[in-house]
């Protein structure tokens, strides 16, 4: 049988000590797409991503990649999948071409390859003009592209990305951002953590989204604003209409209306937002306020993450 995920965790249990790192995790990832991971820090990101990728045995559980048994098989996974950190791990006192030439060795490939693929990768990763200079002349952002170079260096099927971008400069994560959209464009499977959610929403299909060890949501990042049941509707009107506005929208749709003096902004959140905006442009036009902006929009990430994150911390 074909199979059907590029990973796939089941009922992953990991203990350290007394913490519940992991604590009952399943996993499934589509080929050719990227998989967002998201969670607060201490949540098991990375505890999820060293079990996947061979660096920790789980207490429990199982995981298939390319539904290869990595418990069993460990080599025949190493071989197909790349890692790529937070923490870049680069050595001072190589240059940027030696340290992918030599992982081009540890995976030994033909010196031809090693040398056109590691030229192919500098140039990708814009450091061509850094390529023979040591790296402890690399800044933050350079060391790890460089990071992400050696994980690309034997063009993985599956590739593991922890918090790729954490502390890096806008430009520099939009960088990011494209390679990781170009390899997706060249069929490999990706899973990415990250605690911006911006990042998730811009690269992810699907997420999942990790509290103390379990997953407490997963979807699509449309699906997950739609489960939040809420829609927002805004509208912007003259300062001296403000109050006459919040009156009668309160009256007749009886909801809470929330009110921004600065920008002149009223806020209706609301279960049936297509109907609502409706009822709220006839209200307004029955008392002759034309709005300068109405209009609707769904929570974002963050409201999301937010109200999941918040609802499990006050539970527990
Ligand atoms: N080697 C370890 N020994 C003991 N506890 C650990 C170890 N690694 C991680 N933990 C704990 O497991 C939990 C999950 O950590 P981690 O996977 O690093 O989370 P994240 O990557 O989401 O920030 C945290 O409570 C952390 O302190
Ligand atoms: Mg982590």
């Amino acid at each position: 049988m074909a199979n059907q995920y590029s990973i796939h965790a089941e009922s992953v249990i990991k203990h350290f000590g007394t913490t519940k790192a992991l604590d009952g995790v399943s996993l499934k990832a589509d080929y050719g797409k990227v998989t967002g991971l998201l969670g607060p820090n201490g949540s098991g990101k990375t505890t999820l991503i060293k079990i996947m990728s061979s660096l920790l045995e789980p207490t429990q559980g199982k995981v298939l990649i390319d539904g290869i048994d990595v418990h069993r098989h460990p080599n025949q996974v190493r071989n197909i999948i790349g890692l790529a950190g937070q923490y870049a791990a680069v050595d001072d006192y190589l240059t940027g071409r030696e340290t992918l030439e030599m992982v081009g060795r540890l995976y030994h490939m033909p010196k031809k390859e090693i040398k056109k693929r590691s030229n192919e990768l500098l140039q990708q990763l814009g450091l061509e003009d850094a390529a023979d200079r040591q790296t402890k002349t690399y800044s933050g952002g350079m060391r790890r592209r460089l990071d992400l170079g050696a994980s690309l260096v034997s063009t993985p099927k599956v590739l593991f990305l922890d918090e790729p971008t954490t502390g890096l400069d806008p430009r520099t994560r939009l960088q990011l951002w494209s390679i990781i959209q170009d390899l997706v464009t060249k069929g490999v499977s990706i899973l990415l953590t990250t605690q911006y959610l911006e990042e998730a929403d811009a690269l992810a299909d699907k997420m999942y989204v990790l509290n103390h060890g379990k997953v407490i949501a997963k979807g699509t990042s449309g699906s997950l604003k739609s489960s939040l049941g809420v829609d927002i509707i805004e509208v912007i009107v003259k300062q001296n209409q403000l109050i006459l506005a919040q009156k009668s929208l309160t009256q007749k749709l009886n909801k809470t209306i929330t009110i921004d003096e600065l920008t002149r902004r009223l806020q209706i959140k609301t279960k049936n937002g297509s109907d609502d905006i409706l009822l709220v442009a006839q209200i307004l036009h029955d008392i002759k306020i034309k709005p300068e902006e109405l209009s609707l929009h769904r929570p974002s990430l963050d409201d999301v993450f937010m109200s999941l994150t918040a609802e499990r911390n006050h539970n527990a």
